[in-house]
């Protein structure tokens, strides 16, 4: 089953929707009519099985490992025909030991971070963007922590680094594509309390999601890559 058919409602392919930000974003973008096409991990059953069974079709679920070439594929294939408004890939992970410095990170924990959060992502984007109408809007999730210019401090270094790289990345992906007209946005989301972001983080999800979905709504008219936090504004590189 897939949102392949003419509809009314705009459509997303929302990459990571088990739970977390990914859950509340295909939330947010139903109760704004959109129809969603959230991936999942996992073969079972996850927050997004019971999200879809109160939304009268307009989640539909597929199962992705953004770390798995083949299933990239797999998806490529099942989807072919489809044409989203809107193509976002929040699925991400953090260092176990978020204290550790990239020095005292073993290889087996840089590559599985760095793998998700830089190569898994754009593996995603590339095999996946041509899904998305002209002019529709790729996005992926970063965070403030990416910022090269913001880091002062250090701290969270694996996971930095890999959120940095993604941007480079996304940098190198605009500059492939000038003149395709699309909207290429960077999303630093703000630290919120989820499994990832933790108990300590300052902001719920009620209070930060839906906002983060009304400003990619708006950000869809806007062609180029911009890194921006939920309100819209600028982050620095
Ligand atoms: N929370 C924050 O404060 C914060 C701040 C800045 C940026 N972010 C970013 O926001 C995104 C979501 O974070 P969150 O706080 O919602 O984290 P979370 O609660 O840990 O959720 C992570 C999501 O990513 C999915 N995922 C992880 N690895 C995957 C893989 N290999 N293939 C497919 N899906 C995978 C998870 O699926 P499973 O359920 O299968 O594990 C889950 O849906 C991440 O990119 C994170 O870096 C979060």
């Amino acid at each position: 089953m897939d949102h392949r058919s003419e509809q009314l409602s705009p459509t997303i392919l929302l990459v990571g929707a088990s739970r977390g930000l990914g859950l509340a974003m295909a939330g947010a973008f139903v109760k704004k009519n959109w129809h969603v096409t959230g991936t999942v991990r996992e073969d079972g059953r996850t927050e997004l099985h019971n999200l879809a069974d109160t939304c009268h079709g307009k989640v539909i679920i597929q199962q992705l490992d953004i770390t798995e070439p083949d299933q990239i594929a797999d998806l490529r294939t099942k989807l072919s025909g489809c044409a989203y408004n809107m193509l976002f890939v929040n699925a991400g992970t953090a260092n176990r030991d978020q204290a550790e410095t990239i020095a005292e990170t073993s290889t087996e924990e840089f590559v599985r971070v760095m793998l998700t959060n830089a190569l898994g992502v754009m593996r995603v984007v590339e095999h996946l963007q041509h899904l998305v109408r002209p002019g529709g809007l790729i996005g992926v999730m970063s965070s403030g922590q990416g910022s090269i210019a913001s880091n002062e401090k250090g701290g969270h270094e694996g996971y930095r680094g890999s959120k940095a790289a993604l941007n480079q990345y996304m940098r190198s992906y605009a500059a492939r594509h000038v003149g395709d007209g699309r909207p290429l946005i960077l999303m630093a989301p703000g630290w919120i309390r989820t499994e990832l972001g933790g108990p300590e983080a300052p902001f719920s999800i009620e209070e930060t999601i839906p906002e983060l979905v009304e400003t990619l709504i708006a950000q869809q008219s806007t062609p180029g890559l911009r890194f921006i936090d939920r309100h819209g504004g600028t982050v620095p590189w």
